[in-house]
Parts: C-alpha cells; sequence; structure tokens
C-alpha cells in the first residue's frame, strides 16, 4: 500500500524540483512527502472523493478507491454513517447506487438537511476506516445545472455590427424552486469561441439575462451554472452557441456603394472614350444625371 504512497510523492516531487528549476517558487504543498507515510498522501490510498445534495432533500456521497484498483468491485469499500448525535452505533449505507460502483445514495427518509452527517469509508471486513468526513447537508448543497437555454436577438445595431441578445433557461428539474424550497442563483459565462476567456455576468436571480454588443459573424458559446445563496457553484450547464451571419443591412450598403462607383467611373470612361454628346434639349435637365437615374432604376428592377 504504501508503495502507492511512495510513488505518489515522487512524482511530486519532480514536479516541484522542475519548477524550482525553472526559478518559479512555490511553497511546498507536501514538505512530508519524501518520508514513505501514507497520511501525506492520501490521493493513492480509498478515499471519499465528494458528498452532496442536488436538491436539499436526498444526499450522495462517492469514494474512489485510489491506487487500489483491486478495491473498485462493488462491495469491496463501504460506507457507513451518524446523522445523530444520540445515536452510537454506524449505520451501514442505506442503498449502494445500482448504476456506480462509487456511490451511496440516501433518500429523502435518510436526508436530514440541518443535521450533522459523519460518514466513514471502510473496507469490506470493516478493520480498516480509510476516510472519514464530517458535514452537515445543507452545506452541500450543489444544484443540478440549469438546462433549456434559449435566446432571442433584441435589437441590432444601424451598420448591423453588433446585436444585443437576451438568453433565457430553466432552473434544474431536480430543485424545487416554485415552492421557494431552494432560491438559486445563477451565472452566466459567455466567450467568442476562438477565446479561452469566458465573461461571467453577476449572480443573477432571474431565468433571463441580456448579453450585449456581439458581433455578427462571430460564434459564441454560452453556458450557465448555480447555486445556493452563500454556498458553491454545481456544475456548468450545456453550452448554447449564437451566431448571427454579418450579411444583411452592412452587404446591401457596401453593394449599394460598389454600385455608385462603377456608375460614376462608367461615365468618366464614357467621356474619355466617345466624342462630345451634343447638349441637352431640354433645359435644366443634366443628361449625365439621367443616364446614372436609368442605370439605378433598371438595376432595382
Ligand atoms: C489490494 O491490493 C493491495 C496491494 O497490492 C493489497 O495489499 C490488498 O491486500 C489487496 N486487497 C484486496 C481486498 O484484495
Ligand atoms: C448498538 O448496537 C448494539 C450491538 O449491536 C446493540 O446492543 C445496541 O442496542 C445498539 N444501540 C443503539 C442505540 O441502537
Ligand atoms: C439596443 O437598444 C438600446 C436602447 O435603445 C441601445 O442602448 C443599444 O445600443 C442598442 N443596441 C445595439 C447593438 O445597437
Amino acid at each position: 500500500m504504501c508503495l502507492y504512497c511512495e510513488r505518489a510523492c515522487i512524482s511530486t516531487n519532480l514536479t516541484l524540483i522542475m519548477l524550482v528549476s525553472m526559478e518559479v517558487w512555490l511553497q511546498p504543498s507536501n514538505p512530508q512527502c519524501t518520508s514513505i507515510d501514507c497520511a501525506v498522501c492520501p490521493s493513492a490510498l480509498p478515499h471519499i472523493v465528494d458528498c452532496f445534495s442536488a436538491n436539499m432533500e436526498t444526499l450522495r456521497c462517492r469514494w474512489s478507491s485510489g491506487a487500489l484498483h483491486n478495491l473498485s468491485e462493488p462491495g469491496a469499500l463501504r460506507l457507513f454513517y451518524l446523522n445523530k448525535p444520540s445515536t452510537v452505533n454506524w449505520t451501514e449505507c442505506p442503498e449502494y447506487s445500482t448504476k456506480r460502483p462509487d456511490e451511496c445514495f440516501f433518500s429523502e427518509a435518510h436526508t436530514t438537511v440541518w443535521a450533522s452527517y459523519r460518514v466513514q469509508l471502510r473496507s469490506r471486513d470493516q478493520s480498516t476506516v480509510y476516510d472519514e468526513t464530517v458535514f452537515t447537508v445543507y452545506e452541500r448543497v450543489r444544484p443540478d445545472p440549469p438546462y433549456n437555454l434559449k435566446w432571442d436577438v433584441l435589437n441590432s445595431s444601424v451598420t448591423g455590427q453588433y446585436y444585443d441578445t437576451v438568453v433565457r433557461w430553466s432552473p434544474p428539474e431536480s430543485a424545487d424552486v416554485k415552492s421557494g424550497w431552494m432560491k438559486l442563483q445563477y451565472e452566466l459565462q459567455h466567450r467568442d469561441t476562438n477565446s479561452d476567456l469566458w465573461k461571467a455576468s453577476d449572480l443573477l436571480d432571474t431565468t433571463h439575462s441580456s448579453v450585449f454588443g456581439l458581433h455578427t459573424g462571430i460564434q459564441y458559446e454560452v453556458r450557465l451554472r448555480c447555486k445556493m445563496s452563500g454556498l458553491a457553484f454545481g456544475d456548468f450547464s450545456e453550452s448554447m452557441y449564437i451566431y448571427k451571419p454579418s450579411t444583411g443591412e452592412t452587404t446591401l450598403c457596401v453593394v449599394a456603394v460598389l454600385m455608385l462607383v462603377i456608375i460614376s467611373q462608367q461615365q468618366k470612361l464614357m467621356v474619355l472614350l466617345l466624342p462630345p454628346i451634343p447638349g441637352p434639349k431640354i433645359r435644366g435637365i443634366d443628361p449625365e444625371l439621367l443616364k446614372v437615374i436609368f442605370l439605378i432604376l433598371s438595376m432595382t428592377i
């Protein structure tokens, strides 16, 4: 078992040496790493990864067998818990998940939001306690991501280069927001898909938000996540993509200007190549102007 620990520590030291040789000073995060002490390398041992509640009604605890892959089959690691200060007897996980071998599910009947839980990860024969964690369910509430993202154009600039949008979404289905049991705050992030830089909104209490000043002809990626006030964010939603082609008004303007230029050049060329046209028969009307008007009319028809 300690062998795995030793390996983990050596690789940590190697990264440290590399960093130091690059003249980057980092406080060693694991100073006892050189000793063969399993306690300093907990990730190599079986450990509790996370206990969290998506809906403030049920609880899930997940674990990892670390480097001991022979402990990854169901039943090799067992989860026990205490959630009432009065009880002294540990209770085994009420329901091991059937979909994944590393998860325990606590239904409503076994979840008390404000109670303190003490959870242990033990070996099959319970002779070894690999990990232990203490928490209240409330502080571990991490909602599922929002879904059903949609967008609409609010308005466009006169040149057609910029536009404003409104993005709408639905709260996670698992969260009871209608009754007020959960009150969620959202964060909207968007970026140009050619960039790694996300722009995050302030915390939003609504299920819609405007995104201003997007460029036409550029694809944007939008994602959302949510949280309870004062607690950690849940996962990001699936991305939605926003794109508005840069054709339309701009191209029309450019085409119109080009046409006018060509027409005016044409007049100059004709003046250069052809003998002068006799003067106008009708006083006050410029024949050049007439030609231009005729050309524009014939093009629009
Ligand atoms: C799992 O593997 C480790 C390291 O090889 C060994 O010490 C341990 O006894 C094994 N456990 C089981 C349950 O097979
Ligand atoms: C704890 O477990 C012991 C032995 O299984 C049992 O005798 C005792 O009544 C239990 N205590 C409680 C409070 O459940
Ligand atoms: C959309 O309309 C608002 C209010 O009239 C204006 O301030 C904003 O600049 C417009 N957006 C664009 C992209 O033109």
